[in-house]
């Protein structure tokens, strides 16, 4: 019988908990440095039961339900996913058991390790070419100026979309998971009304494939090629998996450029050793997704039938919520947790979620931090916030420096 599930009516929760299990857009989370507030909700309350099921916050706990196969992330009643501007399942991400099984061995060897090792090349070209811009202004705004064009293009790339499609693109996503809806419903409605616009846009653009015989190097090909069971996806699938990739792909990544940088301008010390010794950039990559856990938490699952996570009871139909960010900061895991150790031991950090649904693009995301981080290191070394500005963090279910303004002695 586990003594640490704190039972608690959605009105009578503290504005913090609010914001991390519903998403309430409180502003309540100090979206600067979030993390003593996510610890603290985790060390007050690490299971929490209200009206509509239960919340895990620690790292044991988290593991046990991402893994659980009675925990599944489509709505068990009504089929109908939540959050993602979608009413129908998407695939990957709202499928379970077998069905999810097939669809990531499809995907799964798009995004293996040494294929997105061969990107690097590609990727430091365009590292390169965007510092060209900035580089002897001795001034740049790094979030628009890098943290946005070089995952965005990138993405498209390998997508197969017209790079002119990135604005439309961003904007979609953007009205999908942070638009003006104040309540939970008001949300789920202007997200999925634009998820179906942005639907029709990428309609259009296999469509215009469908057009053509010819045989693109580019995942848009693939997956209009993929055979599941011997027959091919239908034009409503491959819509379905590049809605899921255009809202999982397209700035996760800038995200978590954005926060990575923005600590590592305000932190010359740890940054000065990092560009001394570039063998330090990976692990303190590893670190800082750890500490600044961009995407906080889970989407919504639902327990399929009755079950348990290391003994806390959740019963058929409830909801279930993981926080991957309070996990990242469990003092059971980790040691002095809510500070930065670049050489931390074993760091197993869950920032790109664990169990069945951990995200598909991490080895990609890896490598284009890496090797952005890396070029702009090397051309240049030194960089800090412009003097009286100051940098702008937003928290609208991904965690972004918004505005990252940095000087820098003029580089060639
Ligand atoms: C640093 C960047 C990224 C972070 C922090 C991140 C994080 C995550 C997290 C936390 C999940 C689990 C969501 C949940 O449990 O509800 C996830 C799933 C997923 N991610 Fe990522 N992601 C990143 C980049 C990417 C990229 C670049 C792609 C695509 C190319 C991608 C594709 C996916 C997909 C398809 C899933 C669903 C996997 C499944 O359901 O089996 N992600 N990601």
């Amino acid at each position: 019988m586990r003594t640490d599930v704190t039972e608690i009516g959605y009105e009578d929760m503290s504005p913090e908990l609010r914001a991390l299990i519903v998403y309430e857009g409180n502003g309540a989370l100090d979206v600067v440095s979030p993390q003593a507030a996510i610890d603290a909700v985790r060390a007050q309350s690490p299971v929490v039961r209200w009206e509509l099921g239960v919340g895990f916050f620690g790292m044991d706990d988290v593991l046990a339900a991402a893994k659980n196969p009675d925990i599944v992330s489509a709505n068990p009643q009504t089929g109908v996913p939540f959050g993602m501007g979608s009413e129908e399942p998407l695939i990957p991400l709202h499928f379970d058991g077998e069905s999810h099984r097939r669809f990531r061995k499809l995907l799964d060897p798009l995004f293996a390790p040494k294929k997105m090792a061969l990107l690097e090349p590609a990727i430091r070209k365009l590292a390169d070419e965007l510092i060209d811009g900035f580089a002897g202004a001795g001034q740049a705004e790094l979030h628009d100026q890098f943290c946005v064009p070089l995952p965005s293009t990138v993405f498209l790339t390998l997508f197969g979309m017209p790079l002119e499609d990135m604005p439309a693109l961003i904007e979609f996503k953007d009205r999908i998971l942070k638009n003006e809806g104040v309540t939970m419903e008001e949300r789920e409605a202007l997200g999925v009304a634009a998820g179906k616009e942005m639907d029709v846009h990428l309609r259009r653009r296999l469509e215009e494939r469908r057009a053509t015989a010819a045989r693109f190097d580019d995942l848009l090909d693939t997956f209009m090629h993929f055979e599941l069971d011997g027959d091919r996806l239908s034009d409503d699938e491959v819509v379905n998996i590049m809605h899921m990739f255009t809202i999982a792909g397209l700035d996760t990544v800038t995200s978590s450029m954005s926060c990575i940088l923005a600590w590592l301008a305000t932190h010359p010390e740890v940054r000065h050793r990092v560009v001394a010794d570039p063998s330090l950039l990976a692990p303190t990559i590893e670190e800082l997704m750890r500490v600044e856990s961009p995407v906080p938490s889970g989407g919504a699952r639902w327990a399929v039938r009755d079950t348990e996570v290391n003994g806390v009871p959740v019963k058929a139909g409830e909801l279930v919520f993981l926080c991957w960010a309070s996990a990242n900061v469990d003092p059971a895991v980790f040691d002095r947790p809510l500070e930065v150790d670049i050489e931390r031991p074993g760091n197993r950090h869950v920032a790109f979620a664990a169990g069945f649904h951990r995200c598909l693009g991490s080895h990609l995301a890896r490598n284009e931090l890496r090797v952005a981080i890396d070029q702009l290191h090397r051309r240049i070394p030194d960089y800090w916030v412009t003097e009286g500005e100051g940098i702008r963090f937003e928290l609208a279910g991904v965690r972004q420096a918004i505005h990252l303004p940095v000087s820098f002695a003029p580089a060639p």
